[in-house]
């Protein structure tokens, strides 16, 4: 893959920025998303390459743009694929809260799953936990063996977890294993990747969220070199047929970060809101600044790139 197609992409999630953070905290998710989704497309569009949304907005008829299967870029030799969230956290967003993000992953031809849009079970850690997470086992293993891998107590360790009522468990749980805990409104994503940098002060997700979104975290932690493991929650038996329309043979089968995401695979994430890694839109007279990370797997390079951009000059980005 191009290596200069990190850098195209990081206008993609800059466009997309941009266009809906001027929604920020204006109560309307909708409003935010659409925005979003807007200028994401635009920018694909500009783009030369032959791309695919596998992961996107959602099925052809209740997503109207960037739907799965949707066909965007100029055209061009390389056929790329693309796990997609013009903005990851719309409650967020529309609240004005910290850590939403507009987000693209970009793979070669078939290596992202077809990810149904479902819940799934999640656990995600740095590098140095790597290969330190199972989800065959209970949270107070997974806590022990995360705590052997950085050569530290249970109790020095963080857990990032969505604030659910299906979560009372796991979070009573790693409680009583002597854990911290950090609970988030929205945005897994960015609490995945939060686990791979130093000084977030978090060291595992814990939980269960979009699948859509467990696909595009573990493209991100690919790139990080840290781990993600996740299942699918698939009870109902329409939810079975419907993963099984799109090649899930197993409905309980638990996927590495490489069934996840394999292949070279690169990442691009501007921050909308104020974040933990990402500081968010902020806007200037006439013009705004952007903070985004462009990550590849090949390299593992890691780049943060702070953005200004003049409204008058003609383009937004
Ligand atoms: P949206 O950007 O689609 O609003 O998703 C936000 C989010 O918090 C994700 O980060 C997370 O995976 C999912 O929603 C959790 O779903 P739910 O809100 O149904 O628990």
């Amino acid at each position: 893959m191009n290596r200069n197609f990190a850098l195209e992409f990081v206008r993609v999630t800059e466009a997309a920025a941009l266009s809906c953070s001027r929604y920020m905290g204006r109560g309307d998710e909708k409003l935010a998303d659409q925005a979003a989704v807007d200028a994401m497309r635009e920018a694909l569009n500009s783009i030369e390459f032959d791309g695919r949304v596998v992961i996107g907005e959602g099925e052809r008829d209740e997503a109207p743009m960037l739907y799965i299967g949707e066909k965007v870029g100029k055209g061009g030799s390389a056929r790329l694929d693309l796990a997609l969230d013009p903005l990851e956290g719309t409650t967020i967003c529309a609240n004005g809260l910290n850590n939403s993000i507009s987000v693209i992953a970009i793979a070669e031809d078939g290596n992202f799953l077809h990810a149904p849009d479902c819940y799934m079970e999640k656990i995600a850690v740095g590098p140095e936990a790597m290969g330190a997470i199972d989800l065959n086992h209970t949270p107070t293993q997974n806590l022990k063996e995360i705590a052997k891998a950085k050569k530290c107590l249970v109790s020095d360790l963080t857990a990032i977890i969505l604030d659910r009522p299906r979560h009372q468990e796991l979070i009573k749980e790693v409680r009583m294993s002597g854990a911290r805990i950090w609970l988030i409104g929205d945005g897994d994503v960015s609490a995945a990747i939060a686990t791979t940098q130093p000084g977030s002060g978090v060291d595992v997700l814990f939980g269960t969220g979009g699948a859509p979104e467990g696909v595009i975290a573990a493209a991100a932690l690919r790139c990080r070199g840290g781990d993600f493991v996740g299942r699918l929650i698939l009870k109902k038996d329409d939810e079975i047929a419907r993963a099984r329309k799109m090649g899930i043979e197993d409905p309980n089968k638990i996927y590495s970060i490489h069934q996840l995401a394999k292949g070279n695979v690169m990442f691009s994430a501007t921050g909308v809101t104020q974040g933990t890694f990402l500081n968010g839109i902020r806007l200037f007279p006439g013009g705004a600044y952007s903070h985004s990370i462009v990550m590849r797997s090949e390299t593992g390079t890691v780049r943060y790139i702070q953005t200004e951009h003049h409204f008058k000059t003609g383009h937004l980005v």
